[in-house]
């Protein structure tokens, strides 16, 4: 079960991202997610783990049928505020989606998971739940922190000054690993911990597989700064289910 504290960040995230959505939204993820997913119109959409809905305006703007799914009330309730015009919202978790009932009759084309991937667990159950709402040669669309190169707490950037470059390190990799994040952000006075769950890109391939999803296409995404280009911070896959 996923160890979410997101409720108690709801104020935060929704005033960082607003109702266009971050910078990170608007350059890296939103326009990945749109270009990976090649909406056909109608075609209905899953956005699992939507917070406040920063995805919503654009499937609708490209003539798709939005829902999204979160399992904070208060990022539900963030994203009707802004975004009831441009689909439904359902306070649901990504571990139980066969139990919702706003749900039970629908069939999606598309699942997508943007930047909520890492902060679930466990993702067998998940991907085994979200199997089974979509339809026949429908799609899982994730966008996440690469998780080869950016892993929290085990990863940053370091400068050799002899070869006069930047690299990139990380300390642990293969492990799957619940990693703590503290923030600045406090409920009734005390910081929030935040939880981030790491696991080896390999893991995905695994569940992804096992539910009959096979991966069509993947992208990988570098800030556009100088000596940072060479190492992807963000990953983007597609996988259809057979
Ligand atoms: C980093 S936020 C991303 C939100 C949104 N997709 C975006 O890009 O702005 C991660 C989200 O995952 C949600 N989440 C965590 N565990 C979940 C679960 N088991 N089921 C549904 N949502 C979950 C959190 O509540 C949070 O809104």
């Amino acid at each position: 079960m996923s160890k979410s504290n997101w409720n108690k960040m709801a104020n935060w995230y929704d005033s960082m991202v607003g109702s266009q959505g971050h910078k990170y939204h608007q350059q890296y993820a939103i326009p990945t997610v749109m270009k990976l997913l090649k909406l056909k119109p109608n075609d209905k959409v899953l956005d699992v783990g939507c917070g406040q809905g920063a995805l919503a305006p654009y499937v609708k703007q490209a003539n798709g049928k939005y829902c999204g799914i979160d399992v904070s009330k208060n990022l539900i309730a963030a994203a009707i505020k802004r975004h009831k015009k441009d689909g439904m919202f359902v306070v649901a978790s990504a571990t139980k989606l066969l139990e919702v009932k706003e749900l039970h009759e629908l069939e999606f084309e598309h699942a997508v998971f943007m930047l909520s991937i890492q902060d679930m667990d466990p993702l067998d159950k998940i991907i085994n739940q979200v199997a089974k709402k979509l339809s026949s040669g429908g799609s899982i669309v994730i966008f996440m922190l690469h998780p080869a190169f950016r892993i929290p707490r085990q990863s940053g950037w370091g400068e050799d000054k002899q070869r006069k470059l930047w690299f990139r390190r990380v300390d642990r990799y293969m492990s799957a690993n619940t990693i703590p994040l503290n923030t600045n952000i406090r409920d009734h006075g005390k910081k929030i911990t935040s939880y981030f769950y790491h696991r080896p890109l390999q893991t995905y391939f695994t569940e992804l597989k096992k539910n009959g999803f096979a991966v069509v296409d993947l992208v990988e995404l570098a800030e556009k700064k100088k000596g940072y280009d060479e190492f992807p911070m963000f990953l983007g896959l597609k996988a259809i289910k057979n």
